[in-house]
């Protein structure tokens, strides 16, 4: 039979939680001063405590304080009628196990103590899931699919060759293209990819090929574009497979001649880019239903890059979500472990969203795992979370707001050193808050 420590000052509350609990087979401890409470946890270790948090003259984080210092597995349940982010904050950062905000359904709170019994468990039975050293790089993943294009990458990244990039989403097209360019003989000169798709078609052409002061209307003065200003480095034409039809001729002249002429200039003049294309979308098939020009595609498709799926890269998760735990773990100074069940579930999944949502995945567990341990439940929430309705983060704003306020979480609430990580200054982010709404 489990034995749990109550700590709760209001009579009625306490009676009914102890003999709820007690039908329920625990033994219940029940105190009502703080006093009480820290006298029992020196005289023994619980494994489960739950406590009130306004209660005499210290509170339950006191008794949060108490409990992990006398026994740092102890599982601490808050509860409050009056929770705060200030309240909610400090219990995480120290260590409680959950917070139920009064009033709440009995169930609920069986729930958590029953979460809790579970985790204690696995922390016994588990080892940290762990991984040799590997040198540092910017693209991780060791599975042989990978390693061949590793090979390809650095074959073809001295030369000029035009590079198309295929994969789903999220697979690391851009950061394919990003070594391409550092290991070329431009890696000094500037990398600029340019998103196909986000740009009105209307204005793709003035983007990459720049126009002349009242070539149309708005044009104030002369620009040069994309194409110019990136001369001798390297272009990403990334979701090429977005682009008018109209405009792929233009865009064939342009590989064909490497001229460009801004709208509204009688001239062109020459420019020397690399031209790298990444695209989501199956080429070859547009190719076959007419929406992309044939001609273009082999101009294009000199050497193919296809980026397979995370769900094809056996073996490569763990090396993955070890490479992002360190990397926000470092960002945001914490120390969260990953269990072994907690690796396994990550192993298990099929990641739709490809690295970019095990990268999203891996932040949001470091920063909101409980006592610092990311299990299996953890996973699988973070996994419904985050798959399912990404919190708004589909907008610009909303994934603003989402990094916001992840911060804000791992900095304790602390607007200076929030800001700092954010980049941006204090004011600024002063403004975003009260525009969000938060404050
Ligand atoms: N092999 C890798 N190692 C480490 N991080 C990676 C790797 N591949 C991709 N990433 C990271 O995953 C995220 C997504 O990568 P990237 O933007 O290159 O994908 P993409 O294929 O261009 O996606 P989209 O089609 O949505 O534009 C980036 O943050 C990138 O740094
Ligand atoms: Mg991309």
């Amino acid at each position: 039979m489990s034995r749990l420590l109550l700590v709760e000052d209001d009579h009625s509350v306490r009676s009914t939680i102890t003999t709820f609990l007690e039908l329920e087979g625990y033994s219940v401890d029940a105190v009502s001063s703080t006093r009480d409470a820290i006298n029992r946890l020196e005289a023994s270790a619980y494994p489960v405590v739950i406590s009130d948090i306004y209660l005499d003259d210290r509170t339950g984080l006191d008794i949060l304080a108490a409990a992990r210092r006398a026994n740092p597995g102890c599982a601490v349940i808050l509860m409050s009628a009056r929770g705060s982010m200030e309240t909610v904050m400090a219990a995480t950062q120290g260590g409680a196990f959950d917070y139920l905000a009064k009033p709440f359904e009995l169930d609920d709170m069986l729930g958590a103590i029953q979460r809790a019994e579970a985790s204690l468990n696995l922390e016994e039975e588990e080892e940290e899931a762990s991984i040799d050293d590997l040198p540092p790089s910017s693209m991780i993943g060791s599975s042989a699919c990978v390693v061949e294009i590793y090979k390809t990458i650095s074959r073809v990244a001295p030369t000029d060759a035009t590079v198309l990039i295929e994969g789903e989403t999220g697979t690391g097209k851009e950061i394919v293209a990003r070594m391409i360019h550092s290991n070329s003989a431009r890696a000094a000169q500037p990398f600029v990819p340019v998103d196909c798709a986000a740009i009105a078609p209307a204005l793709l052409e003035s983007e990459l090929f720049g126009a002349m002061r009242g070539a149309y209307t708005g044009a104030d003065r002369d620009r040069s574009g994309v194409l110019e200003s990136a001369n001798n480095g390297t272009v990403l034409l990334d979701e090429i497979g977005d682009i008018e039809l109209t405009f792929q001729l233009r865009l064939l002249r342009f590989l064909q001649e490497r001229e460009v002429r801004p709208l509204g200039a009688a001239r062109g003049k020459k420019v020397n880019v690399r031209v790298l294309a990444a695209t989501n979308k199956d080429l070859q098939k547009l190719v076959q239903e007419g929406k992309f020009r044939e001609d273009l595609w082999f101009r294009l498709n000199v050497v193919r890059i296809t980026l397979p799926p995370l769900r094809e890269r056996h073996g490569d998760v763990p090396l993955l979500a070890h490479h992002f735990l360190k990397l926000y773990n470092e960002r945001y100074q914490l120390d969260a472990r990953l269990a072994v069940s907690g690796l396994k579930a990550l192993e298990d999944y099929s990641w739709p969203g490809n690295i970019r949502q095990i990268q999203h995945l891996m932040e949001r567990l470091v920063l909101l795992a409980p006592q610092g341990k990311i299990d299996e439940a953890a996973v699988l929430e973070g996994i419904e979370r985050t798959s399912s309705k990404d919190s708004g983060a589909e907008t610009l704003a909303g994934a603003e707001a989402e990094q916001i306020k992840k911060v804000l979480l791992a900095t304790n609430g602390n607007k200076s050193r929030a800001a700092r990580i954010l980049g941006i200054e204090r004011k600024t982010l002063y403004r975003k808050l009260e525009r969000m709404g938060l404050d």
